[in-house]
């Protein structure tokens, strides 16, 4: 079956614009419903809301489409497209009225990953990516930055909600930390990506993170000529994922590796 990528792209589009509106027009009356991983790993319901309201607008196009969705919205499909989304990147900072946040939509066909879109409402950005396509932040091309040296690489990061998860992330950040130029962790694995892809940091490393938080943001980021991986040559996935301009994901990986990823 044929699925043009631009056909996905403004469904995408629209249903994360619509998402986002949503929980900016609801922030006033956020509230915790549920905790996950650990006390501090928290749902609110308007994370729940949001994650409806993007399976309403999707289905609405496209019935067939399976679904997965990081509040249980998901489902099977029979059109070999899979959308999988984040409806609420960064709980916490949304929580708190730090603006750092984001929906997060993609679209893989057969698989793969063609479609992304980012949109954090509160800085203002709408990232879009497609395969083959496009890389773009409100409508104007975007490129990963030219660093070729760790040395001066800006770096992004983020820790789970697990304290002991926590305490070994600690120690690989204790290990890099004298070896780039410095280390940012805003609260929203999606925007850090697409940040990557942007140049506005250099790379983004971070053990935990599930597809939904990084999906879109790899198309992007591809798109945007970032590297994106897991480690040591393998794929991006939950136990590592790296997206860094192409001059410095090489030596990151290495940092990574001497710093203790993998044998925390
Ligand atoms: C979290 C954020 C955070 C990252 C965590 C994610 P959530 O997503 O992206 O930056 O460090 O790994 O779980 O819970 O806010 O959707």
């Amino acid at each position: 079956m044929n699925h043009p990528v631009e056909d996905l792209l403004e469904i995408a589009t629209r249903a994360a614009a619509a998402a986002a509106q949503f929980l900016v027009d609801g922030w006033a009356t956020r509230s915790v419903v549920s905790t996950k991983s650990s006390g501090t790993d928290v749902v609110t319901q308007m994370d729940r809301g949001s994650e409806a309201l993007l399976v309403e607008a999707i289905l609405a196009s496209r019935p067939d489409d399976a679904i997965l969705g990081e509040e249980g919205g998901s489902r099977e499909g029979t059109s070999g497209v899979r959308w999988v989304i984040d409806p609420l990147d960064g709980t916490v900072n949304y929580l708190y009225g730090f603006p750092v946040w984001a929906v997060s939509v993609a679209a893989e066909v057969d698989g793969e990953p063609v479609v992304g879109v980012v949109h954090a409402p509160a800085l203002g950005t709408v990232w879009r990516g497609a395969t083959g396509h496009l890389a773009e932040a409100n409508g104007t091309g975007i490129h990963a930055s030219g660093c070729d040296d760790l040395a001066m690489a800006l770096v992004g990061t983020g820790f789970g909600y697990e304290a002991a998860v926590r305490a070994a992330q600690g120690e690989v950040v204790a290990g890099l930390l004298p070896r780039v130029r410095d280390i940012r962790r805003a609260g929203a694995a999606a925007v850090d990506m697409c940040w990557v892809a942007q140049g506005v940091l250099d790379a983004y490393f971070e053990r935990g993170t599930h597809l939904w938080d990084r999906a879109a943001a790899m198309v992007i980021c591809r798109e945007a000529g970032a590297q994106v991986g897991g480690l040591t040559g393998g794929p991006a996935s939950d136990a590592m994922t790296v997206a860094a301009a192409p001059g410095v994901y090489p030596s990151l990986q290495k940092a990574l590796i001497e710093a203790g990823v993998g044998h925390e």
